[in-house]
């Protein structure tokens, strides 16, 4: 039953569950491609929470949103928290919304408003997982990559400890994928999830491997970073570029994988280029013009981050279409 569920972090669905809301959103894809629009969350009223900033997921759930028929409330400036505690929110919101989207620190906050809001919660990301993400990610390799999951060797590069790596990994154990998480030892993932993450992969047929080594890019079908700070970890960049300057992802990385079909994957925003406030910093007390993927990367045949970055709409429509209405219960 997907009716009614929230969806604060993957670790909450079974493979089949996950494959399901990934057929789903290839189906709301393809009708939207062919203009169809059957307003299946007409009358539906959401809320979306955010404490921290947001390009793709806040315009994907609205457009999502939109597409089917709902109302959508964007607040970045309520009480919660500041002048009323979490609970009282959170009740006032069940009365008022049919779901209530969240981004923000602590994934405790997903679990409280749940608790206390009586409707659907989405993670739209916490401090500890990016779960509509990564749906956007597997969505993405099944449309480029001809091979089923359980082919597939998925090499993240980068801060393996954040909430997009930590995803990913649970993503690959419950799809049965290769994952790999090559980064320095300091940044490797939670050790008990990793050894959760790697008993269930057994069950599966996948396989979860955590190494220092470069080498681990060898054979990868996809190629992903995140950038190396995250949003509230601004005060470590310096120790950050130390750590992650040898894992750029450059051209002589994508070579080593010896795939020419590899595709390169990055959730977005990502620092390539000068184009940006806090790139340009960087450069001025760093000397760095790219962080974690290079400009040529970024632009190349391989990239698909921008496939990637539209297939947040559709797999979050799909997660909204899921819990809010009897599509998939059926
Ligand atoms: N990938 C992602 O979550 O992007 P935004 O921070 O722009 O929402
Ligand atoms: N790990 C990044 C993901 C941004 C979408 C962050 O939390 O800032």
């Amino acid at each position: 039953m997907f009716k009614g569920r929230s969806l604060l972090t993957l670790l909450d669905y079974t493979p089949d569950e996950i494959r399901s809301l990934l057929e789903l959103a290839h189906r709301l894809k393809a009708e939207k491609s062919q203009g169809i629009f059957p307003h299946r969350l007409a009358d539906k009223n959401i809320v979306l929470l955010f404490e921290k900033t947001s390009t793709r997921t806040r315009c994907a759930f609205e457009v999502a949103a939109y597409d089917e028929g709902a109302r959508v409330t964007f607040l970045s400036n309520s009480q919660m928290g500041k002048k009323e505690s979490l609970e009282d929110t959170a009740k006032v919101l069940g009365r008022f919304y049919d779901g209530i989207e969240f981004r923000g620190f602590e994934q405790q906050t997903v679990v409280d408003l749940v608790k206390h809001s009586g409707v659907p919660v989405w993670n739209g990301l916490t401090d500890l997982y990016h779960p509509t993400q990564v749906l956007a990610d597997v969505m993405t390799v099944q449309e480029h990559i001809d091979k089923p999951l359980n082919q597939i060797k998925f090499v993240y590069v980068g801060d393996a400890r954040n909430n997009v790596a930590n995803s990913l990994m649970i993503i690959s154990a419950k799809l049965g994928m290769h994952f790999v998480a090559v980064s320095p030892k300091d940044l490797f993932p939670d050790a008990k999830l990793t050894a959760d993450m790697k008993a269930l992969a057994g069950e599966t047929g996948g396989s979860i491997e955590i190494t220092d080594s470069i080498d681990g890019v060898v054979g990868a079908d996809v190629l992903y970073t995140d950038v190396w700070v995250s949003m509230g970890e601004e005060a470590q960049f310096g120790e950050r570029i130390k750590l992650l300057e040898p894992y750029r992802i450059d051209m002589d990385m994508v070579k080593k994988t010896g795939n020419p079909d590899m595709i390169f994957l990055h959730c977005l925003p990502s620092f390539h280029d000068l184009e940006t406030v806090v790139g340009r910093q960087i450069f001025d007390e760093y000397g760095l013009r790219e962080m974690e993927v290079s400009d040529e990367v970024f632009r190349s045949r391989h990239s698909k981050v921008f496939d990637e970055a539209e297939n947040r709409m559709h797999t979050i429509k799909a997660v909204m279409v899921a819990t809010l209405t009897d599509e998939l219960d059926n």
